[in-house]
Order: structure tokens, then sequence, then C-alpha cells
């Protein structure tokens, strides 16, 4: 198969190319805003630089392949707040193309990473897909927008899409440089570095977090599956903050002083996926326990 990876060269992306590449043609398109070529090093792929914000660069691109994995995103909600005309032309107006030029080649699947952030701060947990969304930032209606793009072009062109809505995703090649980069990067290079840790707030707030490997495979099985729709990736377990502080130096035998600061603005307390759809129609589930992937976090970072 020829497969399409936008956003290749990223976190997630990356990780999509190198488990498809040894039986699969893989194109990358990535613009590098975020991505990193070194991120492809030793995963034989052609590489297109190029935003999919460029139409005309997919509709060429695409042609050939069987299907997308439609990673490419500004995937901060903070910048999503500060600029959300830049962020909306990458996440919603960047999605359309996709399903567009999807639809032009005749591709015969498009799956695209989504967000737990539709859910919102609603405490109701777990999260269904059924549930309403609440949408508390540019980049949620972006993101939520995009599933309602992949919904109409089923409907009108009999395109087939699935829309997988990540929950805190870690794992090898998270940049943690940012301020706004995944907990989990950020405490691995503070720890294996001997530096201190913040944790915002009590340590009490929980995440479904999930290793990049195994939404790698749900991407996977989504490709293949028949099924169509919107589906939660996460382990289905909450995790706090000061087990995973205290698991993560476990992990790593390094003992670094854990402070405590003020909490983030608009965090939201507790988060936990109902994965039962996933499980039930993709056939998928999570396998990498948080220790496992936390040790292969840390022995790359
Ligand atoms: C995550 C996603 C975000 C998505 C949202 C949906 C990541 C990187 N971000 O945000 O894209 O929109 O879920 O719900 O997966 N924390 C600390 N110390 C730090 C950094 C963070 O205590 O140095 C805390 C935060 O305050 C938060 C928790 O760790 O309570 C997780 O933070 P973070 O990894 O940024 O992810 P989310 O905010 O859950």
């Amino acid at each position: 198969m020829r497969y399409i990876v936008t956003g290749g060269a990223g976190f997630i992306g990356s990780h999509i190319a190198e488990a498809l590449f040894a039986e699969h043609e893989v194109i990358i398109i990535d613009d590098l805003s975020a991505g990193h070529r070194q991120n492809l090093d030793g995963i034989p792929c052609e590489f297109v630089e190029g935003s999919v914000t460029d139409l005309d660069l997919l509709q060429e691109a695409f042609k050939g392949a069987d299907g997308v994995f439609h990673q490419a995103a500004i995937a901060s909600v903070p910048r999503s707040v500060e600029e959300p005309l830049t962020t909306h032309a990458a996440n919603l107006t960047g999605t359309l193309n996709v399903l567009i030029a999807a639809r032009d080649c005749g591709l015969k699947k498009v799956v695209m990473a989504s967000t737990a952030a539709i859910y919102g701060e609603d405490p109701a947990l777990p999260k269904t897909e059924e549930m309403p969304p609440h949408l508390c930032s540019p980049y949620a209606a972006q993101k939520l927008a995009g599933e309602h793009y992949a919904s109409v072009f089923t409907r009108l062109y009999g395109l087939s899409t699935v829309c997988l809505r990540y929950f805190n995703v870690f794992g090898p090649r998270q940049d943690p440089s940012s301020q706004y980069s995944g907990v989990i990067s950020i405490f691995a290079d503070r720890i294996l570095q001997g530096q201190p840790i913040t944790i915002f707030g009590d340590g009490g707030q929980t995440r479904d977090f999930v290793f990049v490997k195994d939404v790698v495979q749900a991407n996977l099985m989504a490709m293949e599956s028949g099924a169509g729709g919107v589906f939660n990736i996460a382990r289905g377990e909450q995790t706090d903050l000061n087990t995973l502080a205290a698991t993560m130096m476990r992990a790593t035998g390094e003992e670094v002083e854990v402070r405590y600061g003020p909490v983030r603005a608009g965090d939201v307390r507790h988060s936990l996926a109902d994965v039962t759809k996933a499980k039930e129609v993709l056939g998928w589930e999570a396998r990498w326990g948080i220790e496992e992937g936390l040790r292969e976090t840390m022995a790359w970072a």
C-alpha cells in the first residue's frame, strides 16, 4: 500500500511512519514547523516539505495513494487562544484540504487525529464519544469541526473516515522544549538532568495517559477497519500527577525535588476515557502499561 502521513516528521506521525515502512510505501508531508527531519532518521520514506494548508501540494502528493494518516496540526490549546486564525488554517482548513485531496485522488480511507479537548471541562467521567462536546478553546472547536467535515465527506462522497480522539499521548520523540509540552516529556527531561520538577496544583489531578506505540496501533487498525466514526484513544485508566512523578523517578533511579506551583489556568481536574467503542468496533485496546511506556520514554530522553 502507499500511505501518506501528514505531520509525519512530528511526534506521533514519525512513529506511524516507522511502523509502516517495512511493508508499505510511505510519503511524509510536513512543514517542519513542529516536526524534525531527524525524527525520520532510519525510516525510509519520501519526504515532501510543505503544509496541509497548501491544497495543490496535497492534490499532487496524494496521487496513487491508498490512505492518509492525518496528524499535521498546531496541537496547542494556548496557541489557539492566542492565534485563532493561524491555528484555524492549520487545524481546520488543513483538515478540509486533506479530505478534498483524499476524495479527488480516490483514497480508500482517511484516519485523522482528534482530541479529548472536545470534552472540555465537563466533570462527567468517563468520557464517551456520545457525550455532548464542551468546547473551551479554538483548538477544540477546530478539531470538532474537522470531525464534522469528515462525517459530511463520508455522507456526501462515500469517503471512509475515522477520527481518533487522543487523550494524553506520551513516548519517545515528544518535544519537551515548550512550556506547553506534555507533562511526561517535561518531567523526563528534568529528572534525567537532575533538575527539580514542578507540579501545578496538589498533584491530585489525573490524566488518562496512553503510550505512543498504542496510538500507532490504533491508527493502523482504524485504517484497516471497514468502520468509520469517532473513537476515544486512551488506556481507560486515571493516573494522578504525584503517582506519575514517583513512577518516573523509580523508572530511572533518579530522585529529584518535587515543587508545587499554582494550578495552571484552564486545567481540567480529572480526565478518563471510556474506551469500549474502540475495543468493540476497531478491536483495539492499549497494550502498553504506564511503567513500561515510561521506561521506553526515559531511555530515549
Ligand atoms: C492534553 C493535551 C492537549 C489536549 C488536552 C485535552 C498534551 C501534551 N496535551 O493537555 O493537547 O488538548 O489534553 O484534554 O497531551 N503539569 C504539571 N507540571 C508541568 C506540566 C504539566 O504539573 O510541568 C500538569 C498540568 O497542569 C496538567 C497535567 O500535568 O494538570 C497534564 O498536562 P499536559 O501534559 O500539558 O496535558 P493536558 O493539559 O492534559
